[in-house]
């Protein structure tokens, strides 16, 4: 999509609500579609919403990566299955803070990452939608969300000290953030993410990790980039 070089600069929101509109092109109607989490996503679900009203794109549902998003779809009216009640998804749309030239990314701003990564898992395709700030060379600008298990919160932020990173518990309302599963998030600073693969693997081994924001097993095979000039479409080589 180009669009008209004089027209003024894209706000991120505007960028953000054009990919959650281009998303729609991966969605064919009858399908149960895997949903993830946050405002690029609202962007989409609210999307989804008008193209079902205006009957132009009829899914049969969704699969959902949060309460929040769960909340979104059903005041939309758009049913929200469990994802123990579907087979394979042909398609995870969701969003990132960050994501490289191989399609890896930073994701769990939102809080969301264990049961996005849980329904990416899930689909054949995930189609990262994001605006331009989230375009990155290598991983690790973003805070690296993890969520883990209370209990070994303090081994853990040592752990990613030895690694030169500096873990912090996320707060919310001034206590510790408690997510969809009950757990809490660490958010690592001053990480350099070389290698996303070896990364994930290592750090999913440590006792205590529930899911590492690191989505490199779980990575995009298709990035709708909102930039100044349109929709920029990457498609990631397979492995
Ligand atoms: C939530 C996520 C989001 O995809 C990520 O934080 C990007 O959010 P936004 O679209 O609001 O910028 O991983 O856990």
């Amino acid at each position: 999509m180009n669009r008209d070089p004089s027209a003024p600069a894209m706000t991120q929101d505007e960028l953000k609500a054009l990919v959650g509109r281009a998303a729609l092109a991966y969605v064919e109607p009858g399908q149960i579609v895997g949903v993830g989490t946050g405002s690029t996503v609202n962007c989409f679900i609210d999307a989804l919403a008008q193209a079902q009203a205006q009957a132009q794109t009829r899914i049969a549902g969704a699969v959902s990566s949060s309460e929040a998003s769960t909340q979104r779809l059903r005041a939309h009216g758009i049913a929200v299955f469990d994802a123990n009640e579907v087979g394979e998804l042909a398609v995870y749309i969701d969003g990132a803070d960050e994501i490289d030239p191989r399609g890896y990314m930073i994701k769990g701003g939102g809080a969301a990452l264990t049961r996005e990564k849980i329904v990416a898992a899930q689909a054949r395709r995930f189609v990262c939608i994001a605006d331009q700030s989230k375009w990155v060379q290598t991983l690790g600008r973003f805070p690296l969300p993890v969520e883990v298990i209370p209990m070994a919160t303090q081994r853990l932020i040592r752990q990613f000290a030895a690694l030169g990173g500096e873990a912090r518990v996320r707060l919310r309302d001034g206590v510790p953030l408690v997510t969809d599963n009950g757990q809490h998030i660490l958010d690592v600073h001053g990480l350099r993410i070389a290698d996303p693969v070896a990364f994930e693997s290592m750090v999913n081994d440590w006792p205590g990790v529930v899911t590492v924001g690191v989505f490199a097993h779980q990575r995009a095979h298709v990035c709708l980039l909102g930039t100044p000039e349109g929709v920029r479409t990457i498609a990631f080589d397979t492995p």
